[in-house]
């Protein structure tokens, strides 16, 4: 049998991987027996130590890569070593009390807790009701103050300021890349605001059923899986011929 080319599954983990265990367990096989050519890449909002607590309570496989913190930390497997260069690359210009300082301008938003922040993240909860114009005045102030850092919102609740150069689709790129992943061989999946910029990437893409409206209007590229969660994944790989 002639080999696969290298494939690589880049997907988000809370309303996309996980939320339906008896489908994520049919996927978690089907992945295990292909794991030899398929790289999985778990590309989430949660902080590493959340992310590993995640893998252990829903019996996620081990990733070969987690991207973290909404894209601004990645870590490598088995150990979890940190990437140094895109370390280096979110912490040039990256001010948080400067993030913080444009921030405390809008009442609107609510500092998440302590264990939500990271290094490069600062996070914050913002109701969808206000959202409309809250986020583009955000924007606005940080162009004008000039500060370092960009405005990803989702699931009509959480709102994350991480370095221009960062998100989910700019990390899935430079993973992609540094494992010598071909864009055409990446599926993306998803299910909200934070990872519209994944999916948008050119490459196939996928969205879970029960995806955030928030999405919506979508490129109609974009797959549009009939089953939720983890159904939805293995739907998708089966869509792009990699299951
Ligand atoms: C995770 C993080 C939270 C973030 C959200 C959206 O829930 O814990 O801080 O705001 O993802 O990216
Ligand atoms: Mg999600």
């Amino acid at each position: 049998m002639t080999p696969r080319p290298p494939a690589l599954l880049a997907t988000d983990l809370d309303g996309t991987l996980v939320g339906d265990p008896v489908a994520l367990a049919l996927l978690n096989a089907e992945l295990a027996a292909r794991r030899d050519s398929l790289r999985l890449v778990y590309v989430t909002g949660r902080s590493l130590p959340s992310t590993l607590a995640l893998i252990e309570t829903e019996g996620l496989l081990v990733p070969d890569v987690i991207v973290a913190d909404v894209g601004s930390h990645v870590y490598d497997g088995p150990d979890w070593t940190i990437d140094v260069r895109w370390h280096q690359r979110m912490s040039r210009n990256w001010s948080p009390s400067r993030v913080r300082a444009v921030a405390s301008f809008f009442p609107e938003l609510t500092r998440q807790p302590p264990d939500c922040q990271s290094a490069f993240k600062c996070s914050y909860f913002l109701d969808a009701a206000v959202a409309p114009w809250v986020l583009p005045a955000l924007d606005d102030a940080l162009r004008w103050h000039r500060v370092n850092a960009r405005v990803i919102y989702s699931s009509g609740r959480d709102l994350d300021f991480v370095p221009t150069g960062s998100g989910k689709g700019n990390a899935v790129r430079h993973v992609a890349a540094r494992l010598g992943v071909p864009m055409s061989g990446v599926v993306t999946c998803g299910d909200s605001g934070n990872d519209r910029e994944m999916l948008a990437l050119g490459c196939p893409a996928a969205v879970v059923a029960n995806h955030q409206p928030e999405l919506l209007p979508m490129p109609s590229a974009i797959y549009r899986a009939r089953g939720a969660y983890a159904a939805g994944v293995r739907e998708a790989l089966r869509h792009y011929g990699h299951l």
